[in-house]
């Protein structure tokens, strides 16, 4: 745990915010993986994971590297990468390594999370280089590399089953954005009559106010029990999953890092591995204009099962520039919503629309701001030559960790903090990208 007077003091630098950061990051160390918080989350999530790298590549290269290489152990033989991985029990998280079954060592789940992991490593390789370590780092670049292509490669097979250039979640877990409402309608055909008793542990961890509701979980459960009973085979689950949305979010990060991947096939003079990459790229490209939903002049998931847009707003509408997408008419309309927003909340990017009625200020993905999802919007707006609107998103995300603290997500209203006040992505990011002052 952090010093908690460091964490009270109101007179708090930004050198004391950085060292608390630094300090949440070793607290929550487990030995080679972190976990995002040692109370709700005991374990090692993947894409937090990912993101805690760049933070720990702020002050301990070898730690950085090794937290990607301790995840991508985990994988499995068809390149799958679990969304957990149970290094070691703990009786503080539900569903826990029983309930999930997949009889693997180590034992894991059986979904997997947003993959990026590529562009991550990317960051890491280019700051390697310029610190001038390219010499040590490239083995464990070329060691990374096929596991990351073979992931990769695991998507276009097992998880995108119409062959359109998308991600088509197959969990609304698999998305990270549990409670999204873009899962209420695809959600409701999932048959949660056997699902049966069980006791969550995230509600005696946080207020339940914060937290997915009782018929989410129902929902979640019945998909783990679906994937179970069949044995995990992942290309069943593609085929006959009660609950395969095209999610917008996954679709994006995806391209991005596919992009990232190929640089890296050519850092390490792999043309084959380039090219296939390249056709992936291109592929999506062509393909995500059928997540692009001209009623609402929005980029949104979209049911596969009644192909149906979910007509939501949310801060991964955003994420066309990190992806790497340019269209004169629908960077227009992204932009003017986010202008839109942008001006009636103090602290972008709200999870979803705040003029949606179903928004919930502090309940998880109906409402608050993840630092890390403004870290890809705003990284991507940058890049973009959209750098006001990369500046607006940084340094609200900078405003919102400096006034209230390191928690895994915050109110956009207020700057209410929820879940956790100790948590690792939201550290790593503030060390990472959002710590620099408002230029
Ligand atoms: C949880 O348990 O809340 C997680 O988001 C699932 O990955």
């Amino acid at each position: 745990m952090p010093p908690p007077l460091l964490r009270k003091r109101p007179d708090m630098t930004i050198n004391d915010r950085d060292e608390e950061a630094r300090a949440i990051l070793r607290a929550n160390d487990r030995g080679g993986y972190t976990v995002p918080n040692g109370r709700v989350y005991p374990f090692q999530w993947n894409w937090d994971s990912a993101f805690v790298a760049l933070g720990f590549d702020t002050f301990d290269r070898n730690r950085a590297w090794q937290e990607l290489e301790t995840l991508l152990g985990a994988q499995w033989e068809n390149g799958f990468l679990p969304h957990i991985v149970f290094w070691q029990d703990d009786p503080g998280y539900f569903p826990g390594p029983a309930v999930w079954g997949t009889g693997r060592t180590p034992v894991t789940s059986g979904i997997t999370q947003p993959p990026v992991a590529a562009t991550v490593v990317r960051k890491l390789w280019d700051s390697a280089e310029a610190a001038g370590d390219g010499g040590a780092y490239r083995p464990r670049l070329a060691a990374l590399f096929p596991k990351l292509l073979a992931w990769h490669r695991w998507f276009r097979d097992f998880r995108d089953p119409e062959q359109r250039g998308v991600v088509v979640a197959m969990h609304p877990w698999e998305t990270g954005r549990d409670n999204s409402p873009e899962w209420d309608a695809p959600g409701e055909p999932i048959d949660i009559s056997n699902v049966g008793d069980y006791v969550r542990r995230d509600t005696s961890h946080l207020d339940a106010k914060m937290r997915p509701t009782k018929l989410e979980y129902d929902r979640y459960l019945a998909l783990v029990q679906f994937g179970r009973a069949t044995g995990w085979d992942h290309g069943r689950i593609s085929r006959k999953n009660p609950f395969r949305v095209a999610d917008i979010g996954m679709s994006m990060i995806l391209l991005r890092a596919n992009r990232d991947l190929a640089v890296l096939a050519r850092v390490l003079g792999d043309e084959s591995a380039a090219a296939e990459l390249d056709d992936l790229i291109e592929r999506a490209e062509r393909g995500i204009s059928w997540l692009w939903d001209d009623k609402t002049g929005t980029w949104c998931s979209r049911d596969l099962v009644t192909g149906r847009h979910s007509g939501f707003i949310t801060s991964t509408s955003f994420l066309s520039f990190y992806a790497g997408l340019a269209d004169p008419a629908r960077d227009a309309a992204t932009l003017a919503h986010f202008d839109r927003i942008g001006a009636s909340v103090p602290y972008l990017m709200p999870s979803l629309d705040p003029a949606d009625p179903g928004f919930q200020m502090i309940r998880y993905w109906r409402g608050p701001v993840w630092a890390v999802v403004n870290y890809m919007i705003g990284t991507g707006l940058t890049e973009a030559g959209e750098t006001d609107r990369g500046e607006r998103v940084r340094g609200d995300t900078r405003t919102l960790i400096e006034r209230n603290g390191l928690y895994e997500a915050f109110s956009p209203v207020d700057g209410t903090g929820s879940g956790g006040d100790d948590f690792s992505w939201t550290s790593a990011i503030w060390l990472a990208w959002a710590r620099q002052p408002r230029s």
